[in-house]
């Protein structure tokens, strides 16, 4: 609007400036065409109309015609100077009028054939633009000089009047300007203003804000549209938005690590399980794997997958920091239109698979092993037996003893996998009843009375007159109760001691059977609740132990939905805990 106001305003000024320069010389140069087309035209008609003795009355008369025809004044002046006739004097004035010979105008009309001057009249008081032209009169040897004049200031007010019009033209096309600039601003530049800072906002991610404009113009259309446009933009951010950021919660709540990297390597994305995974606390991304993970067989396989032009390749990595994992890693380039754009590798932790596989191997291995053994020593002394030794009474008994043993070896080993089977498989029928856990005690108690009497141990209780019932199984529950009492009683050298106590703790009743056992070492504690896991598994195989009993233990209290733990000291004993939930 400024700038077109401006423009207008400097064009209005110079046009003003430059005729108001020109317009007098303009006038002038007009006034003295006129002037000189009138002197010629006069010349003419007075060489025609003079006689040969024109005399000063005819003279002044032609003087006077011309002066009262052509509005200006004229005059005839005579070679020698003296003035003949003159339009604005009479007879008498026109006498005493001064020689002319010496003026400016009659001595170039002379010398020239045309003469102009512009002075100040003597005669009539004011500033006169004068022309002078040569008659040519018969029987005159040098010509006469017609002169025609007209008052300057004619010529000046006709000036003054026109630079008047041209000043208030050039006011009237100012406020016409000014009109104009105000109704641009209104109509084209205030909307496009605003649509301008409607646009910037939407480059900043601003939706928020609408052009209001109705007109039916263009400047409407504009406006419709780029309203039409922001809704557009906002929908298609708001989509792209959403799909982001399930893209991210995808990424951030996947257990496997993901990494994906551009073409040159360096990396894009990385998911905080994959952080989490190698304990990377730094920015990540535009760097390459190495740089973050200090681990070769990373940095190996993501140059194989940018290699890779479809394939998968696939590798385990074994960390031993912070301690000992397995991580196994898939990586595959990420194809667009035909080349490599990238790579992605997802990370696997697989300790606890490959944990479970080699507990899965050593069960194998073991119940193998603890099968073997007592079927040897059966096969073995029942070969013994046909062989002859049925007949020897002595030995034969001793014999069919030890067969026995092993028999029932045999089938408390079987018993118990078949307990642990069922247990692990949810296939074990639990009778979830309202139980005395103090009843549960005795029950065991009085099953490894015997075993504790042959060691002169003393099983003594600590349990309150009232408790609260628990919910459980019996049978299941007597069998814990049994197998930390049989352990306890096995592994306690001969006159000691086992303390049972019973203790409420929050919603939970808390049992805890401590024995001046040999304690566990603190190396083995946290896999004595493995199958088969043994201590001194030579000792414990000859007290008739097969390392399933603790097992067994866990999983009961598990399913009752109890914990089971034990802390131990080598030399001075050995205290297993479990709680059950009170009904
Ligand atoms: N009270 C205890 N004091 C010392 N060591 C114990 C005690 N209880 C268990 N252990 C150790 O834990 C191991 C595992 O016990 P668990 O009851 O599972 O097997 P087991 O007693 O050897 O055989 P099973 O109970 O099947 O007859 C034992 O071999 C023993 O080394
Ligand atoms: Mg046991």
């Amino acid at each position: 609007m400024v700038v077109l106001f401006g423009t207008i305003s400097v064009i209005l000024l110079t046009a003003y400036v430059y005729l108001q320069s020109h317009l007098k010389t303009y006038f002038i140069r007009q006034v003295e065409d006129t002037l000189k087309k009138e002197v010629y035209l006069n010349k003419n008609l007075i060489e025609s109309t003079l006689g040969a003795e024109p005399s000063r009355s005819h003279t002044r008369l032609i003087a006077d015609t011309i002066g009262r025809n052509l509005k200006v004044r004229a005059t005839i002046i005579r070679a020698d100077g003296t003035v003949l006739g003159d339009s604005e004097l009479d007879g008498e004035h026109v006498k005493q009028m001064e020689n002319h010979l010496e003026r400016p105008e009659v001595q170039d009309a002379f010398r020239k054939g045309f003469g102009q001057s512009e002075r100040y009249s003597k005669t009539l008081k004011k500033r006169m633009l004068y022309m002078a032209v040569p008659l040519v009169v018969k029987e005159e040897k040098i010509p006469w000089i017609v002169r025609v004049a007209v008052p300057e200031s004619e010529v000046l007010g006709l000036e003054r009047e026109v630079r008047k019009i041209i000043a208030v033209a050039v006011c009237i096309a100012f406020v016409f300007s000014a009109a104009l600039s105000v109704g641009v601003a209104l109509y084209i530049s205030n909307p496009l203003c605003e649509m301008a800072a409607v646009a910037r906002n939407m480059a900043k991610g601003d939706f928020s804000k609408k052009v209001y404009i109705s007109s039916k113009d263009e400047v409407g259309d504009l406006a419709s549209a780029l309203n039409f446009m922001s809704d557009e933009i906002k929908g298609m951010v708001r989509k792209v938005t959403a799909e982001e950021a399930k893209f991210a919660a995808i990424l951030s709540s996947m257990l496997a690590g993901v990494m994906v990297t551009d073409e040159k390597g360096r990396i894009v994305i990385m998911n905080p399980s994959l952080r989490k995974m190698f304990m990377v606390d730094v920015p990540a991304e535009g760097k390459l794997p190495l740089e973050v993970i200090r681990n070769a067989a990373v940095q190996d396989m993501a140059a194989k997958a940018l290699q890779g032009v479809r394939a998968l390749a696939s590798d385990e990595i074994q960390l031993n920091v912070p301690q000992e994992r397995f991580i196994q890693v898939n990586g595959a380039p990420i194809m667009r239109e035909g080349r490599c754009d990238g790579a992605i590798l997802v990370f696997h932790d697989i300790t606890e698979l490959k944990r479970l596989e080699r507990i899965r191997k050593d069960f194998v291995a073991n119940v193998s092993h603890e099968l073997r053994t007592p079927i040897a020593s059966i096969k073995g002394y029942a070969e013994t037996l046909l062989d002859g030794a049925l007949q020897d009474k002595e030995h034969s008994k001793e014999f069919i003893k030890i067969m026995y043993e092993n028999s029932d070896r045999l089938a408390k080993l079987i018993e118990d996998l078949l307990d642990l089977s069922k247990i692990e498989s949810g296939k074990m029928k639990i009778a979830f009843l309202q139980v005395d856990i103090a009843d549960a005690f005795k029950r065991a108690a009085a099953v490894i009375a015997n075993q504790a009497n042959a060691k002169s141990i003393s099983i003594q209780s600590n349990i309150p007159a009232v408790l609260p019932k628990v919910l459980a199984d019996e049978t299941r529950l007597s069998q814990v109760f049994v197998n930390l009492l049989d352990n306890a009683v096995k592994y306690t050298p001969e006159k000691g001691t086992i303390i049972v106590t019973v203790s409420v703790q929050d919603r939970f009743v808390q049992i805890a059977i401590a024995d001046t056992g040999a304690g566990i070492p603190s190396n083995d504690i946290p896999r004595i609740f493995e199958r088969f896991y043994r201590v001194d598994k030579a000792h414990s195989r000859e007290l008739g132990g097969t390392g399933l009993g603790l097992s067994i233990v866990k999983h009961i209290v598990q399913i009752h939905g109890g914990n089971v733990w034990v802390e131990s000291e080598v030399g001075r004993g050995t205290t297993f805990s479990f709680t059950i939930p009170i009904a």
